[in-house]
């Protein structure tokens, strides 16, 4: 895992969309796996930046969301679908077809669940995919436990991340219970992952991450240990080794 430490979430933000750029540059046909989102909201901004400016053009481009809450429609603002319009879509020339958000309202999900995992494959696979950390270690929505899936599926959300993600609801009780994501296996199946953390309260998790050599479906992001081309970035409030 390669570990760049970035001055502050501004630093943090410009280095993820530099390499981004790049990425699409170098690939027009570039399979992106993305994530919503406090973490990656500023990279995003910049993304749209670099295509107002011509650098980059999102019309090739496949993107894979990782997640959706259960029981948001896609016009929900809540949602993650909506996130993503707001932050990303609304503002590039990417063509909605070849973007890809998990359905909260689908109506059978085991068998939706398959479906979006076989449009990846279909896709050719993630080439970059894009994470944020809980604070409790969850990648996508895949949270501590005993097992975790492989593939894309329904999971419950840890009273950790359902406490996390109330300050973007009126409270803790209008936050989802469920959601769909991709599994661990799928995500581990992207060519590349760069992983963002920012701030003071990912600092435990960023720690367990880089100190613990180990690899436990109770710290999650442990399994990108395995990955053979990993970048994490962090900014200084998240990191607190040795620079
Ligand atoms: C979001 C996702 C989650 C978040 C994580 C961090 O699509 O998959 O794993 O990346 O919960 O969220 P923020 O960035 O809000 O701290």
């Amino acid at each position: 895992m390669k570990l760049i430490v970035e001055k502050d979430y501004e630093e943090l933000s410009r280095r993820a969309s530099e390499i981004l750029v790049k990425e699409i540059q170098d690939n027009h046909e570039i399979v992106l796996g993305l994530a919503t989102g406090s973490t990656p909201k500023r990279m995003y901004e910049l993304l749209i930046e670099e295509y107002k400016k011509g650098s980059i053009d999102f019309s090739e481009v496949q993107t894979f969301n990782l997640d959706e809450y259960i029981g948001l429609s896609e016009d929900n603002p809540k949602s993650y679908n909506y996130y993503m319009q707001e932050n990303l879509f609304n503002h590039i020339n990417i063509i909605p077809e070849n973007t890809h958000i998990p359905n909260g309202k689908a109506m059978n999900l085991e068998s939706y669940c398959k479906e979006y995992e076989d449009s990846i494959k279909r896709a050719g696979g993630i080439d970059v995919q894009i994470l944020g950390i809980g604070t409790d270690g969850h990648i996508g929505f895949n949270e501590p436990a005993n097992e975790l899936e492989a593939e894309t599926c329904v999971v419950n959300l840890s009273e950790s991340t359902i406490k996390a993600n109330s300050r973007f609801f009126a409270s803790d009780v209008m936050v989802p219970r469920e959601a769909i994501t991709m599994g661990v296996g799928s995500i581990l199946k992207a060519k590349k992952i760069i992983l963002l953390a920012n701030g003071e309260k990912k600092r435990n998790v960023i720690k367990d991450l880089l100190e613990k050599p180990i690899i436990s479906t109770h710290l999650p992001v442990s399994l990108l240990r395995l990955h053979p081309n990993v970048t994490i970035i962090v900014d200084e409030e998240a990191y607190e080794g040795e620079k």
